[in-house]
């Protein structure tokens, strides 16, 4: 039998719950739970004695003219996928919970990681991230902390944080969920039309297309890069960037490179979408 899910909505209820708890596992999210949140969800349970799934819609993260206001919010739906989980604890705090008034605004920025990439588009959104993740760590106090190779920058970051600030929780990355046509399972999927959705699988296929030919011994990056971009604007989408960087330090492949990684970002329709897949070694 499944044991129920407990909500919570408080920093101080949250913490009175989790004293002396063992093993505790923290999976961040923004809610509107699919299979890829579920996957980061079981590896939690799996690992850990106790996980806590934390449902924020960080309004730090969006930009003007970004999504916040109508960004899906399921609650009822995504506990029952929870408790059958095996989850604990969902923490769910309104917005006054997290961000005081009474205080000074504290940001956690990572200057070099959070610009680049995904963030020359959406300026000041991975200091969002960055700064409510911070707080989630110090909230929850966790052994273990879970996050999705689909968002490989956001992954990237968020090491490079914890070990910059010297948080004592160490930080799983777990591998894409993917439909069977490739197309990584994201909450913002939902904005693509039928066609659009048809088309939507040609981003992986892409990366999957450079993979190939880096593994054929290919290494004109700048070449691959761009005849990826036109395969991606023949199919309909607006390039955002398609690119062959260093796994670790998301920097251009230079000689210090162990382990390659293409990352690219597309709008198709109303909907921004991003994927990543590792190439191997240069
Ligand atoms: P959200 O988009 O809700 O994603 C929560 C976690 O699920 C992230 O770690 C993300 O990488 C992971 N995830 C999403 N789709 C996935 C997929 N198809 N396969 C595997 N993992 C997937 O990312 C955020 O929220 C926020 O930025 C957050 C970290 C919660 C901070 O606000």
């Amino acid at each position: 039998m499944v044991s129920k899910v407990k909500t919570v909505r408080t920093i101080q209820a949250l913490r009175t719950a989790l004293k002396g708890a063992a093993g505790v596992g923290l999976v961040p999210t923004m809610g509107n739970l699919h299979e890829g949140h579920m996957a980061l969800v079981n590896a939690s349970v799996q690992r850990c004695a106790t996980t806590v799934v934390s449902i924020f819609v960080n309004p730090l993260q969006f930009g003007p003219g970004e999504d916040f206001d109508n960004y899906p919010r399921t609650l009822c739906a995504d506990t029952a996928k929870l408790e059958s989980a095996g989850v604990d604890f969902i923490f769910a705090p309104p917005e006054r919970e997290v961000f005081s008034p009474a205080e000074e605004a504290v940001k956690v920025t990572l200057p070099s990681l959070s610009r680049l990439l995904c963030g020359r588009s959406r300026p000041g959104h991975f200091d969002g991230v960055a700064t409510v993740v911070a707080k989630l760590f110090n909230i929850v106090g966790a052994d273990y902390a879970f996050f999705g190779e689909k968002d490989w920058q956001q992954l990237t970051l968020i090491r490079s944080m914890v070990r910059n600030l010297n948080i004592p929780t160490t930080i799983v990355g777990v591998p894409t969920e993917r439909s069977a046509d490739g197309l990584a399972l994201s909450s913002r999927n939902l904005y693509l039309s039928d066609a659009e959705r048809a088309v939507a699988p040609a981003l992986y296929q892409t990366l999957c297309s450079i993979r190939n030919a880096i593994r054929d011994g290919d290494r004109r990056y700048r070449v691959l890069e761009r005849h990826g971009r036109q395969t991606l604007d023949g199919a309909g989408f607006e390039v955002d960037y398609v690119s062959v960087r260093d796994a670790h330090t998301l920097r251009n492949p230079g000689t210090g490179t162990e382990r390659l990684r293409i990352l690219a970002a597309a709008r198709l329709g109303r909907a921004r979408l991003i994927d990543n897949i590792d190439a191997g070694a240069p």
